[in-house]
């Protein structure tokens, strides 16, 4: 998976190109370690504030690999 093309097309409209935009989510994204524990906790549920419901709807057509590649291209911005 294309990790830097799926940010582009299924997160930066919220979370900005470089993962900095705070508008929306309260908080970047971009450079934090974390990314992948974070995505995979939404996901199964474990994770999330008051906005979870949003971040599983941005999330839930991405396979397992899809999350890696995204969260390793996070890690970049
Ligand atoms: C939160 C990544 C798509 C809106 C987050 C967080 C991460 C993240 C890592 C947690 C930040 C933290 O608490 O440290 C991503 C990725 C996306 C994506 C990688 C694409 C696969 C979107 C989209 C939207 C969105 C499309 C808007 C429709 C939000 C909001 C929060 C959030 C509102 C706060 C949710 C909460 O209360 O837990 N995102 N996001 N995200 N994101 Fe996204």
């Amino acid at each position: 998976a294309d990790g830097a093309k799926l940010f582009g097309a299924k997160c930066a409209e919220c979370h900005g190109g470089d993962g900095k935009d705070v508008s929306i989510s309260g908080k970047a994204i971009a450079g934090d370690a974390a990314t992948l524990t974070k995505l995979v906790g939404y996901k199964n549920g474990s994770f999330g504030g008051e906005q979870k419901a949003t971040m599983q709807g941005s999330i839930a057509g991405l396979s397992d690999d899809d999350l890696k590649a995204i969260a390793a291209h996070v890690g970049t911005l």
